[in-house]
């Protein structure tokens, strides 16, 4: 299990002055180390500093360094003199002098190395110098006499990263650290390579060759990426993590506690590495590198053209409305109708994509305005949204991304999730484009341009108009279950109100923000007042975001469907244009995270509310598993989704992700994995594979967070990992009740709470098939004598709120699976 430990080295410079305390794995400034035979070793033993010697060309040259103490295979993680080495080692030596500077030097006064450049005389006097610390996690630290920071190694990086060790970067200052290449295997003298972030956007990582661009990364969309590693029998995972603070902004590797050593290297072949020591081979093996495949590299597929990395040999491709130009795809691609500008345009959306290069960042933009923004602009080609999680400069959290004129480095990603919505201008509406391509062929037969075109502007006119009006057809008629999609939604019609928009608009006094209840999976709630005295929640799915149909479509079907008192009620839809808006019971006391999580109200609900709110959310469950017709699995239960009545009776809400299964499948896989990271079940979370079980893992979830009144996202959980790592370190010392919140001393019934947390625990275990179904789960919650299982230890999610930069592919040995998923920002 990983422990706070790991964590604690993300947090950057507050914690520095704690670094500076002494110890006995330092240097002071009356204790010179004397080389080559002195070296620093850290208190874990984990790393060594000292002279190193490295022979190319029958010469030898030595320099100060930072290595894995006890790993067989050398490799130096940092380097001092790295353009100036010494060639007499038995001379040299490392001081700290007398202006609290490191300085590399040999008897005879030459300076190789300063941590404070002018170099400076050196002098070892007893007057006051500082102390410099090599630290657990492979830094080497200076700090003054007083206790205050001077300098570390990690600020200086050379060709490596080590988890926990931040690469910074500032555009507004013009500012980026780079990793730079060794020379060749055996010279650490600057190479040809490098990587870091890109000063002009500070969206994306680049490698560059020279000052040539050879590689970059998509760009940052706010989404957390975590990589999960089967390693020799042993879980582990990367999580990459980029902070921004203002203009400051960090990526910073982590790796869960007790992996092997791991790092990230600029190679002098020119490849970004992920390293690993694999003890059993007693080697470092690359787990991942970038540029991952040929076309991958810097602009392979020209204008326009994307590199395809779904395919077993990644090529590249024309989008569709583009055509190959020239013999090569690698030439890139044309349009096939020009863009006419104005309202002709039209976007059509690339899913998972790696965005293109050279972006254009418009401050404070909302997806339509994003959108607004690149159709108001002939020369606009794509545009592409994001929303962070951590405020970015002046606290605006939106990055409305355009592009103009030619489109380049383009990819689509190989996993599901790795990349994002790319929108592209296109010409023409769909309709128009497919008519235009029938009279390409027709013109030759027809005899009479003339007549031709004026019938054909006729014809378009006509069949826009009906397509426009077919396209409402279907939908409406999907609504009513009259679509053809048997086995979803049986022969039977739905018998839902349709509501007109004008009511709705009035009912919600215009969509006032006064009437905002919240903003919900695809689109904002607001309530309205129906009628007289009916009081709705109003739910108006974002009309950009490109993927409201299907939702709506599910959610309406579903929800009219189902009937049970811990599901909340649909009353109505509204179809407008491009709108789409559900209308369900209005609750007033709002979701259960909405209390539980605020200190303010969170005693509200006392023991007997809340233990009763558990029974509810199971017997919903199980109504939705087992005793409706379908078996209808919600996939995105949280405590947010979990709407609470007058009487604080749970309604489970939000069925926009929901999945039906037939009679018989009990399994599924989806590509697309979706949900909210936390709540999801590690094998829906890594790969894919949903069940009634990825229900109960969440279900569990929510009990703890019931119970505790604490968030499953929270990083530090009085000092754990998240919440699931503090609930199973209490259930395995015996002092489970300390889990309970602090408000509930008085009304908690303790046999009621010990029952609910164990339920939970065997919930959220590692095994689908060692949770409970629903059904257990409501005998074990109602019926007291039922015997309860012992739960075992659940799996421990890393979990941080940030994105990374790429994607992985799989570790190349046997015995060792890979697995990797992106996760939804929080
Ligand atoms: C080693 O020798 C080769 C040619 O003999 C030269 O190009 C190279 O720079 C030398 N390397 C070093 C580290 O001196
Ligand atoms: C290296 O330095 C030591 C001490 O200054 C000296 O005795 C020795 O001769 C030097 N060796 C060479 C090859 O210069
Ligand atoms: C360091 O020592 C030198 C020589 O002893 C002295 O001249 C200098 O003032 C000292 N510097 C500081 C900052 O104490
Ligand atoms: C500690 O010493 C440094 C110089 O070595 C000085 O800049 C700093 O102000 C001092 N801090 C305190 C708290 O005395
Ligand atoms: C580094 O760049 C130089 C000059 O551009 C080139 O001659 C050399 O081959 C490059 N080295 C590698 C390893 O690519
Ligand atoms: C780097 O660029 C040089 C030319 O400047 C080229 O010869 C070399 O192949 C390139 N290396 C890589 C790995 O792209
Ligand atoms: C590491 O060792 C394994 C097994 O001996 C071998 O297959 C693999 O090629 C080695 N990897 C490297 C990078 O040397
Ligand atoms: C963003 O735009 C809104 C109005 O469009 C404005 O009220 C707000 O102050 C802007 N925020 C920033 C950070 O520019
Ligand atoms: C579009 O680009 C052309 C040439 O690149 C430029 O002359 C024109 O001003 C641009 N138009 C707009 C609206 O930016």
């Amino acid at each position: 299990m990983a422990s706070i430990s790991s964590l604690l080295l993300l947090l950057p410079f507050p914690l520095l002055v704690s670094l500076c305390r002494a110890s006995d794995d330092q240097l002071a400034p009356s204790k010179a180390l004397i080389f080559p035979q002195d070296k620093l070793i850290s208190k874990n033993k984990v790393f060594a500093l000292g002279l190193f010697s490295l022979t190319t060309n029958s010469s030898t040259r030595s320099y100060l360094g930072i290595w894995y103490n006890k790993i067989p295979e050398r490799r130096y993680v940092w380097v001092a003199n790295f353009d100036n080495p010494i060639t007499n080692s038995s001379s040299a030596s490392l001081v700290v002098t007398n202006r609290s500077e490191l300085v590399l030097a040999d008897r005879e006064g030459r300076i190789y190395w300063t941590s404070a450049p002018p170099p400076t005389a050196i002098t070892t006097d007893d007057s006051p110098g500082g102390t410099a610390t090599l630290h657990n996690e492979g830094n080497l630290v200076l700090c003054s006499s007083n206790g205050s920071f001077l300098w570390q190694s990690f600020d200086h990086p050379t060709d490596t990263v080590l988890p926990g060790m931040p690469l910074r970067m500032n555009p507004r200052k013009d500012y980026a650290e780079r990793l730079v290449s060794w020379k060749g295997p055996d010279d650490p003298s600057t190479g040809n390579f490098s990587v870091g972030g890109d000063v002009r956007t500070g969206f994306q990582f680049m490698i560059w060759n020279g000052s040539t661009l050879s590689w970059r990364s998509t760009a940052w969309n706010g989404k957390t990426f975590i990589s999960s590693y089967v390693w020799n029998d042993n879980n582990i995972v990367i999580g990459t993590r980029i902070v921004a603070e203002g203009d400051d902004i960090s990526l910073t590797y982590t790796v869960s506690a007790g992996s092997p050593a791991m790092n990230a290297r600029m190679s002098y072949t020119g490849r970004y590495e992920f390293n690993i020591w694999n003890s059993i081979a007693s080697n470092w093996t690359v787990l991942y590198s970038f540029p991952e495949y040929e076309c991958d590299r810097y602009d392979s597929c020209g204008p326009f053209g994307y590199c395809d990395g779904t395919e077993a040999n990644p090529t590249c491709k024309c989008p569709d409305g583009f055509e190959p130009q020239g013999a090569r795809p690698s030439g890139g691609c044309a349009r096939k109708m020009r863009l006419r500008c104005g309202g002709e345009d039209q976007f059509v959306t690339l899913q998972n994509m790696k965005t293109p290069a050279n972006p254009v960042l418009v401050r404070n933009r909302s997806i339509d305005g994003c959108a607004a923004e690149c159709l108001n602009n002939c020369n606009c080609s794509a545009y592409a949204y994001a929303m962070f999680s951590t405020a970015v400069s002046g606290g605006d959290p939106s990055r409305c991304l355009l592009w103009f004129g030619e489109l380049l480095d383009l990819g689509l990603y190989p996993r599901e999730g790795n990349g994002e919505n790319l929108y592209l201008r296109l010409a023409g509406s769909p309709a128009t484009t497919k008519w235009r391509e029938v009279a390409k062929i027709l013109l030759p037969v027809v005899a009479s341009a003339l007549v031709l075109t004026a019938a054909g502007m006729c014809i378009v006119w006509i069949y826009k108009l009906r397509a426009k009006r077919r396209r409402k057809d279907a939908l409406v008629k999907a609504i009513l279950g009259y679509s053809r999609a048997p086995n979803e939604l049986g022969d039977e019609n739905v018998e839902l109100p349709f509501v007109k928009f004008r009511d709705i608009a009035a009912a919600t006094y215009n969509f006032s923000e006064d009437n905002m209840l919240g903003q919900g999976g695809f689109g904002i709630v607001y309530k309205g007042t129906l009628g007289q005295n009916l009081e709705v929640a109003i739910k108006r799915l974002s009309q950009a975001s490109g993927q409201g149909v299907d939702e709506f479509r599910n959610e309406v079907i579903l929800i009219a469907k189902l009937q049970h008192r811990n599901l909340v009620r649909l009353l109505g839809c509204c179809i407008h244009g491009d709108e789409k808006l559900l209308i369900y019971e209005y609750l007033p006391n709002k979701s259960l995270d909405s209390i539980i999580f605020d200190a303010a109200n969170k005693d509200i609900l006392d023991w007997p509310t809340r233990f009763k709110i558990i029974k509810g959310i199971s017997r919903g469950l199980q109504y939705l598993h087992q005793d409706s017709r379908l078996t209808v699995i919600h996939r995105d239960l949280k405590t947010s989704n979990i709407l609470l009545d007058a009487d604080m009776s749970p309604k489970i809400s939000d069925f926009g992700m929901a999945r039906i299964f037939g009679g018989n499948e009990q399994e599924a896989n989806t590509n697309r994995v979706v949900g909210t990271y936390g709540y999801m079940s590690p094998e829906y979370a890594m790969d894919g594979a949903f069940s009634v079980k990825s229900d109960t893992y969440s279900f569990g979830v929510i009990v703890l967070e019931i119970i505790s009144g604490l968030k499953i996202g929270l990083t530090n959980c009085n000092g754990f990992l998240n919440l699931l790592a503090y609930a199973w370190s209490l259930w395995t010392d015996g002092k489970v009740m300390d889990l309970v919140d602090s408000c509930l001393a008085k009304s908690c019934s303790p046999t009621e709470a010990l029952r609910c947390i164990q339920i939970g625990l065997l919930c959220v275990q590692d095994n689908p098939s060692s949770r409970p179904l629903m059904s257990s789960v409501v005998t074990m919650l109602e019926n007291e004598t039922t015997p309860l299982p012992v739960p075992k230890q659940p799996m421990c999610f890393s979990y941080w709120g940030a994105q990374g930069t790429g994607e992985n592919t799989s570790s190349s040995s046997q015995n060792n699976t890979s697995l990797s998923t992106m996760m939804e920002g929080w």
